[in-house]
């Protein structure tokens, strides 16, 4: 019997997921690129980015497979986005097992806004090069997807502007 699959199902968000494929596929090839997606409330931007998360990691037909891009996601909430870097938090968590990768300085400021140490708070472009280069120590392409923007804490929005510029 034929089954069908409807439990991913986005209708009439074929131009999207083609962008969405195409800018992956750049990814996957080395190409460092940024898209924001915008939308009303219920639009289905969080659905749309789910699924560029899964053709990232190769979980749909016609995702990535193989090709080794990272995945890491974050989303902005309104509770906590008074709490400084709290998305780098959610966005770093699956990594911070390299951290002792980089310098001491770096793995310091990183885990000093992170609220992993003690210390001065550090400068924003501090915490910011040291996000980049644990993103790049790991090797491959990364994938950052980033939900609600709007609500993300203030340093960490910071941080990924710089980042769209790196
Ligand atoms: N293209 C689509 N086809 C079918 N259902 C969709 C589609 N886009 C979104 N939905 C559904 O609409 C609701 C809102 O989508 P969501 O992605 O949460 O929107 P947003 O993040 O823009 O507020 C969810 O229940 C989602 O499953
Ligand atoms: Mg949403």
């Amino acid at each position: 019997m034929d089954r069908l699959e409807a439990r991913h199902a986005l209708f009439g968000r074929e131009p999207e997921l083609r962008r969405l494929r195409e800018a992956i596929a750049r990814i996957a090839d080395g190409a460092g690129e940024a898209l924001l997606l915008t939308g009303e409330a219920g639009v289905g931007k969080t659905s749309l980015l789910g699924q560029a998360a899964a053709l990232a990691t190769g979980n749909v037909a016609g995702g990535a497979s193989g090709r080794g891009i990272r995945v890491l996601r974050a989303a902005g909430t309104q509770f906590e986005a008074e709490i400084s870097y709290a998305a780098l938090h959610q966005l770093l968590h699956p990594c911070l097992g390299e951290a002792s990768r980089l310098s001491p300085l770096l793995t310091g400021a990183l885990n000093v806004a992170l609220g992993l140490g003690e210390g001065a708070a550090p400068e924003p472009l501090l915490v910011a090069t040291a996000v980049l280069a644990l993103l790049t120590a790991t090797g491959g392409p990364v994938l950052l997807v980033i939900d609600d923007l709007p609500w993300l804490d203030a340093p960490a929005r910071s941080c990924s502007a710089w980042w769209q510029d790196a």
